[in-house]
């Protein structure tokens, strides 16, 4: 039987008496849903996993989404990306050290953004590098209504490094910055909460405004979403896996640790569901340039 333990902060959840490595059982596996999109993040410690072994617990929660970067993936199994600091030689590797800081949700360039990441710790620094959270539904509930109601019922273009192009160097072809819409305020699809999903790091403009305006607009809901009492941190273990939402909460790896000291993870994504229904989305592309 497992338990599900929340944290004393407004988000995150440690799950005790269940091993990663082997199969979920039905009814511990509908638990373990519903505690994810309650509490966003999943904590399971003490398992250490194996590239395939974390695939496989992955798929629990739905499909895999192979990441569009292909530099980190890992060697044998394509689902599963390398995010570390140092390179094969133990060399610090700024651009590896430096993805994933930032508050941010993944992959929402896409226009099928991730439902959920895993992460699953094999090296962690003698101190820092957390991995911070922000509850993005507590965000949107809290926000005074005034600015509730200018950003409500908008809808955003979303680019890989976002209006500040903060992931160069990360694609093959910097050319093809990958792009997608969604809403900036946005329904969870199981569990009808609203919740901010514009975030700092992959947005680039609110549609229908012109560029100082969206950017105005931009800066006063990320200040307010960055409030310290929406936040938790995860204090990293070897052998940790964790797994958060990507539809309802920001992450920023902390890169406060010492540099040369490896922390690295492996990284899986799961596949969510499409934002904005054609022939909506058709209608706003007209609007972006
Ligand atoms: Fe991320």
């Amino acid at each position: 039987m497992i338990k599900i333990i929340p944290t004393d902060g407004p988000m995150g959840a440690e799950v005790l008496g269940l091993d990663p490595r082997l199969p979920i059982q039905a009814d511990d596996l509908t638990r373990l849903n519903a505690a994810f999109v309650d509490r966003q993040v999943l904590l399971f410690r003490d398992a250490p996993l194996s590239a395939q072994q974390l695939v496989q617990f992955s798929r629990n929660f739905g499909e895999l989404q192979t990441h569009i970067a292909k530099r980190y993936q890992h060697p044998e199994v394509p689902e599963v990306v390398l995010n570390t600091n140092l390179d094969d030689q133990g060399n610090y590797d700024k651009l590896g050290a430096d993805r994933g800081v930032g508050w941010h949700s993944d992959l929402p360039y896409q226009q099928v953004p991730a439902k959920a990441t895993l992460l699953h710790a094999t090296a962690v620094p003698s101190s820092g590098g957390n991995t911070a959270f922000a509850n993005m539904v507590m965000a949107y509930e809290a926000m005074p209504a005034t600015l509730k109601a200018r950003i409500d019922g908008k809808f955003s273009l979303f680019k890989l490094g976002g209006r500040h192009q903060l992931t160069q160097g990360v694609l093959q072809d910097p050319s093809k910055v990958p792009r997608a819409i969604h809403p900036a305020i946005r329904t969870h699809p199981e569990t009808g909460r609203k919740s901010v999903y514009i975030n700092p790091y992959h947005t680039d403009s609110i549609i229908g405004l012109s560029r100082s305006d969206s950017d105005a607009l931009l800066d006063e809901v990320f200040d307010w979403c960055m409030r310290p009492e929406f936040q938790w941190q995860q204090v990293w273990r070897v052998a940790d896996t964790v797994i958060w939402e990507n539809r309802s909460a920001w992450h920023s790896g902390q890169q406060d640790y010492p540099p040369l000291e490896a922390r690295r993870f492996l990284r899986t994504t799961i596949r969510g569901t499409p934002t904005v229904e054609e022939p909506m989305l058709a209608q706003l592309a007209t609007q972006i340039h």
